[in-house]
């Protein structure tokens, strides 16, 4: 059985006030779901702050991103073992907003997941088609690029180790969520893929989120597909309100 796994991915919001408040409240509800992983991915400058509020608590510390080298000249950047220093468990890579915002690419996403694999961090791998690309029946083959070229290189073993996270482009943040039978087809040929690269034994092992509008109100029918193993939430994730209910998606 895989373990659900439900991220808040906070990105460039909570300052260490907001950040703290926010974090303390989910660290309560965690401790009514031991059954389900809860991770909160905050700003850099919130992680220490965070990182004291779930210390001893089951709620894990994610980041948005690092770079895959580990230390020199680099302006701006923070690398692999220093968000392991800094309590970091989980880092998001490859995130549709990074792909598009700031160049990453298939090449890069693969370098950052070796790079958080040999730290000991374990990668969220964020995978997903545009509305573009959907509407021109392209979802297998940049689904299939997105899974290949990201994990290019990696044995079984340390894929077993990695999360990856469906965010259709068109549904993060736009309150469009896929349907769950749309997210479940894609999620049924990423586990296909994985099996391809790394064995069925290894593929049924991966954790594959949804991303993009889950809410309180659509969490259920999306978690109760075969293939849907957790979320990974930018919106619902800013308020206690509607986290909570994400992380007792059971209840
Ligand atoms: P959303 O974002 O929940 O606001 O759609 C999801 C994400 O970008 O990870």
């Amino acid at each position: 059985m895989r373990t659900p796994i439900i991220a808040g991915n906070w990105k460039l919001n909570n300052n260490q006030e907001q950040a703290g408040d926010l974090a303390q409240q989910i660290v309560e509800a965690a401790r009514e779901v031991p059954e389900v992983e809860v991770v909160l991915c905050p700003v850099y400058t919130a992680l220490e702050t965070v990182r004291r509020v779930v210390e001893h608590s089951p709620v894990k510390l994610g980041a948005q991103d690092m770079f895959w080298e580990e230390s020199g000249a680099f302006t701006g950047e923070v690398s692999a073992p220093l968000l392991k220093d800094a309590g970091c468990s989980l880092v998001i890579i490859g995130h549709s907003e990074r792909r598009q915002f700031f160049h990453e690419t298939n090449e890069t996403v693969n370098r950052k997941v070796k790079a958080a694999l040999a730290a000991g961090l374990i990668p969220i791998m964020c995978v997903g088609e545009t509305l573009p690309e959907r509407e021109a029946g392209k979802v297998e083959a940049v689904v299939s690029e997105h899974m290949l070229n990201g994990l290019a290189g990696l044995s079984s073993g340390e894929i077993s180790k990695v999360v990856i996270a469906y965010e259709p482009v068109w549904a993060i943040g736009t309150g469009k969520n896929a349907t769950p039978d749309q997210a479940q087809e894609v999620h049924q040929l990423i586990r296909k893929l994985l099996a391809k690269v790394s064995g069925p034994e290894t593929a049924e092992k991966v954790r594959i989120q949804y991303g993009g509008s889950v809410k309180p109100d659509n969490i259920k029918t999306l978690m109760a597909q075969p293939d849907i193993d957790g979320a990974l939430v930018g919106g619902a994730s800013l308020k206690a309100e509607t986290f909570i209910p994400l992380v007792k998606f059971k209840g």
